[in-house]
Order: structure tokens, then sequence, then C-alpha cells
């Protein structure tokens, strides 16, 4: 799908990775962006509207839906890191980091999935991780492994109505969400680039820079939920 004279909504639009979808979406051409977020926020652009949205709150999203009716793109982006550990942390927190990373986006997809229908189908864009497919301690991995499954059954579920659903994975990136660890990021301006880059191709999967795409080559296509033809 051509971004161009296309209506998107990004969620948590005040994030490092956040802002480069809403920027990068206008700059290819888009005629709205809904920069939302759940926190009061300006943007610099007449196409770009501030969307007030918690992800986490089946009210908020009932009237985001109410007041974005025109939506073609849906970018599922906003996300936490979570509880630190599966034995130690809260179960709240646990819970919250399931909510947020996989139940919320969830909802997202079947509050706007008519609004998609009625523009023709569309886009879903869900943000994902090269942490879906690795372990590492805590909720936030096994959070992204089942928002990546969600992701490919919802590209099943929503193929009869003609929409895209793209599911993206990236590594470390240089955001707020990692500004305390002393690793290599990437570029968020890059990553989300690759990410638009594979929306306009119509790709099932953008693999957005060399760590994630040395992961995801041990994987399977038939992880994506289309089963590879024998032929
Ligand atoms: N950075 C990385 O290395 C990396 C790697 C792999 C995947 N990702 C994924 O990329 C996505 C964007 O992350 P980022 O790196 O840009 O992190 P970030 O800068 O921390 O941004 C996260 C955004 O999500 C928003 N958010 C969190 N909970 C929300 C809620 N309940 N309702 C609405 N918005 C909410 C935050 O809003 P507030 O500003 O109000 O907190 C913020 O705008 C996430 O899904 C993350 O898991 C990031």
């Amino acid at each position: 799908m051509n971004l161009q004279g296309r209506t998107v909504l990004v969620t948590g639009s005040t994030g490092g990775l956040g802002r480069e979808f809403v920027s990068q979406s206008l700059a290819r051409g888009a005629s709205t962006v809904y920069a939302a977020a759940r926190r009061d926020h300006e943007w610099h652009d007449d196409r770009g509207i501030p969307l007030r949205l918690d992800v986490t709150d089946t009210a908020s999203v009932a009237s985001a839906a109410a007041a974005a009716r025109d939506v073609d793109v849906l970018v599922n982006n906003a996300g936490i890191t979570g509880a630190a550990s599966l034995l130690e942390s809260p179960m709240d927190e646990i819970r919250n980091t399931f909510e947020t990373n996989v139940f919320a986006p969830l909802e997202l997809v079947r509050t706007f999935a008519p609004i998609l229908a009625h523009r023709g189908g569309g886009a879903v864009v869900d943000v994902h991780s090269v942490l879906s497919w690795l372990a590492a301690p805590g909720a936030y991995s096994p959070s992204k492994a089942a928002f990546w499954g969600v992701t490919n059954s919802l590209r099943i579920e929503l193929a009869g109505q003609g929409t895209h659903v793209l599911g993206a994975h990236l590594a470390y990136t240089d955001t707020p969400m990692t500004a305390n660890l002393d690793v290599p990021k990437s570029d968020p301006a890059v990553i989300v680039g690759r990410i638009l880059d594979a929306l306009e191709a119509g790709e099932d999967e953008a693999i957005a820079d060399e760590t994630t795409a040395g992961f995801r080559s041990v994987l399977g296509q038939a992880t994506t939920g289309r089963i590879p033809s024998r032929t």
C-alpha cells in the first residue's frame, strides 16, 4: 500500500519510534496522521492530528475509533518493557505487560477492523521485536512472542476483508526505551523507514536490521502464518 493520500493512526506517538512513524508517514504523502498518545502533545504539521489514546483502556480505544473514522493504516507501536522478572515481579506488572503489548493491540485491531474494511481493506502494522523469537528474563519477550502469534493469526482472519497485516521485528534501537542500555543501537529513522518500505511493498514481515535478519534466517517460513508450498 502506497501511503500517498492515506490516513494513518500511530499509537505511542510520543515515543522514539512513534515520532518517526508519524513524521515519515507525513513525508511519504499521508493526508492525515493521527498521532495517538496517552498524554497531551503537539504536532507541528496541519496533517498531524494529536489524539488522546491509552491503548489499555477500552473506553479510550472506543472514543479514538469514534474520532478517527477514516483510518487506512493502524500502526500498533505503543509498548513497554514491563515486568523485569517472571518469578519476582508482582503479577500485576506481568499482567500489565501483556495488557499493553498483546491485548491492547488486539483490541485496537478488533475495533478498527470495520473501519479498515469500509476503507477498502487498509493495513495493520504490528511492532514486535527480535525478542519475539529469543527468550530473555521478564515479561517482555514472552509478551512480544504472544503479540507475534496474534499478528500471524490476524493476518489469516483479516485476509477476507483485504486487510494487509505487517509484522515488524527489530533489535536494539536508540529510543527512550533503551536509554539506559549501553549497547549498539540502530537509528530509529532507519528502522521506521525499512518498516514503511515493507508496508508499501506489501510484505508480511519487516526485518528491520541485520541482527534481526540473522535470527530470522534460522526460522521457518510457516511462522508467518503462511504454509510454504511443496511444489
Ligand atoms: N527501542 C527498541 O530497542 C525496541 C526494540 C524492539 C521493539 N521495540 C518496540 O517498539 C515500540 C516502540 O518503542 P520505542 O522504542 O519507541 O519506545 P518508547 O520511546 O519508550 O515509546 C513507547 C511509546 O509507547 C507508549 N505507551 C506505553 N504504554 C502506553 C499505553 N498504555 N497507552 C498509550 N501509549 C502507551 C509510550 O507513551 P508514554 O510516552 O506516555 O509513556 C511511548 O509513546 C514498542 O512496541 C517496543 O516494544 C523497541
